[in-house]
């Protein structure tokens, strides 16, 4: 969602601060805005839409020159998409500007006592009512308003706050949304995705909830919002810039799409051992009794980390014959959910941001589940909030469809599933042959991908239907979702995935002719079943797609176009089934001249409920 950049140090910034600003672009945003403190004067510039476009209206009004500054990408939440509601924000006394990703949840009472002081306000947004509260509280010490002003706030905040009266002082503060400070030699490169800083510096403090720090070019001094010195946490940044850069690809979908073998061989690296039929885990290990003695589990997610879970629900009970329910984490945070002792609650996320995610996890926890995360983000607030934990080792996921995410989080559960399942019923030999067969995925999704071009030319006969349809059952009626979701985000195609049988009883009613019905029709425990379907769809004119086992020649009899997979355990199925259907989604958002990795309305990762 939004991206904060901020700077303090000896040069100046305006350029540091707008390319950061472009690597974070793809969190997804509608308008922009950067300040700086020039010859000690605040100097303010916003623009609706594009970076681009701020980039503009700088050069008709004039670069800014200062050595301190900030900026800030908005995905609009209070308040239309505006220039008056772009960040930052200014109060109205000091000087004072505010960069804000985050919610205050109580910002209309503060408001209200804030107008009642006399502030006037300009926008409609949460952010300005900070930037008026640190103003208001201010007393000449930057840190100690932002400070004073946060202990009045509850919601979710990452801020970095800057003063016309303290020119060369940034202060910066954190709860609940990511902030990295990177430092550099007499400067520091704030921001909320270390791929705004890679290319500065590899050291970074990483803040804890309710961190403040008071930046200069000298030094810093990091505390709590009570003002108690903490010592700071100096990291490497792991992240490498060219995973964060197109290199040759038209799009980072389509790069991610392509790096799928990689990222799962990298995935795999050191964790299966198929000589001894076992599953190494570091993650797990000190919670292995607790893990041998599950007695449910629940994986809680949203959007394409919820079809993963939704796979790893069935794999868990089918394989490691545990009860378990994948459930979005936004529903089952709110409904009081039952935990009982031996439960395990796995929150699935890509960016481990994800506010509705880390909530449930958190309502778990209280209720004295045990938490597990599947993240691929390091040091992310979810997997700083869980008691062990599996990473994707994915590699950074750029694109907002979300594609090698997907096939990790699967390739994860898998893994975790096999490791559950060992301590239960499962033999070392049934292990090894099903790690023996997670090792051939990568090399079976390099076979798909080579499908590409005739991917594309199937795309191509169907990309002017505006209703689609995703049909699968038990393992792959989750990729029919994921199918579904990944066509609708990027190409703005109207898509539903389902149950296939569910079809029958009421979305058949859809089906006219030539309607695209893509069927997961792969070999499995209910291949009949779906032929089934298939001729329900043809006896009413729909066009099917199907994406079948190599070999199956039979099917070629059903279907007008077959996308072909090769054949592997059913329950690992869906990380080659997606592919094509990625590649499906990807050809049709270029074909339909949709710009694939910035889709209207979305953002990366959703850090707002
Ligand atoms: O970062 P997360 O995995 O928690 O994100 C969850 C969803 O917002 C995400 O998967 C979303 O559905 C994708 N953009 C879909 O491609």
């Amino acid at each position: 969602m939004c991206g904060i950049v901020a700077y303090v140090g000896k040069k100046p910034c305006q350029s540091l601060l707008l390319e950061g600003l472009k690597r974070l672009e793809y969190r997804g945003y509608d308008s922009a805005g950067i300040a700086v403190i020039q010859d000690g004067a605040l100097r303010l510039c916003k623009a609706v839409g594009r970076v681009s476009n701020l980039e503009d209206k700088l050069e008709s009004i004039g670069n800014f020159s200062g050595t301190i500054g900030l900026c800030h990408t908005r995905w609009a939440t209070h308040g239309g998409v505006t220039e008056a509601n772009a960040h930052p924000h200014t109060d109205d006394r000091n000087g004072i500007a505010v960069i804000h990703n985050g919610i205050i949840e109580n910002y209309a009472a503060l408001k209200t006592y804030l107008q009642e002081k006399g502030h006037v306000f300009k926008s409609q947004t949460d952010t300005e009512v900070l930037a008026m509260l640190i103003g208001e509280l201010y007393e000449g010490d930057l840190e100690k308003a932002v400070q004073a002003a946060l202990r009045e706030v509850t919601g979710a905040y990452a801020i970095a706050v800057m003063c016309e009266r303290e020119p060369g002082t940034l202060v910066v503060a954190r709860k609940g949304s990511p902030l990295i400070v990177g430092i550099g030699a007499d400067e520091f490169i704030i921001a909320s995705d270390a791929s705004a800083i890679v290319a500065h510096t590899a050291r970074a403090i990483t803040l804890e909830d309710y961190n403040v720090v008071r930046l200069t070019a000298e030094g810093f001094r990091t505390s709590t919002i009570h003002d108690v010195p903490v010592t700071p946490r100096i990291e490497q940044l792991e992240l490498e810039l060219q995973e964060i850069e197109l290199s040759g690809h038209s799009h980072f979908m389509q790069k991610e799409i392509h790096e799928q073998p990689k990222a799962l061989r990298n995935c795999f690296r050191g964790r299966l051992d198929a000589k001894d039929g076992r599953v190494i885990l570091g993650g797990l290990a000190d919670h292995g009794k607790q893990l041998t003695n599950l007695r449910r589990v629940v994986l809680t997610a949203q959007g394409t980390a919820l079809h993963a879970a939704m796979i790893g629900e069935y794999m868990i009970e089918d394989l490691a014959k545990i009860p378990s329910i994948a459930e979005y984490a936004s529903e089952f945070r709110y409904r009081n959910p039952i935990i009982e002792d031996g439960t395990v609650v796995v929150a699935v996320s890509q960016s481990g941001e994800t506010a509705d995610t880390l909530a449930a996890l958190q309502e778990a926890r209280e209720r004295g589940a045990l938490s597990l995360g599947v993240i691929n983000v390091v040091g992310s607030s979810i997997s700083r909030n869980t008691d062990a934990g599996v990473y994707l080792r994915v590699g950074p996921e750029i694109g907002v469809a979300s594609t090698k995410a997907f096939t990790g989080q699967v390739a994860v559960l898998a893994m975790v599933t096999l490791f559950l399942a060992r301590r239960r019923f499962m033999s070392a030999d049934q292990c090894a042959d099903l790690i023996r067969a997670l090792e051939t995925v990568p090399d079976k999704i390099e076979a798909i991908l080579a499908q590409n071009d005739r991917i594309r030319r199937v795309t191509e006969k169907y990309v002017e239907r505006d209703n689609w349809l995703f049909l699968g059952r038990g393992y792959n009626y989750p990729t029919a979702l994921e199918g579904a979701l990944k066509l609708k985000e990027i190409s703005y195609i109207h898509a539903e995935g389902m149950p296939a049988a569910e079809m029958k009883h009421g979305p058949i009613a859809l089906i006219n002719e030539g309607m695209p019905a893509v069927f997961l029709a792969n070999r499995g425990r209910q291949y009949e079943k779906v032929m089934s379907n298939i001729q329900e769809v043809r006896a009413r004119g729909g066009h099917v797609i199907a994406v079948a086992t190599e070999g199956d020649e039979e099917i070629r009899r059903y279907a007008q176009d077959v996308l072909y997979v090769p054949d592997i355990p059913e329950c690992l199925s869906p990380m080659l089934t997606v592919v094509p259907l990625q590649l499906m989604a990807y050809h049709a958002a270029v074909l339909r001249g949709h710009d694939v990795d910035k889709p209207r309305n979305l953002a990366k990762s959703v850090t707002v409920e």
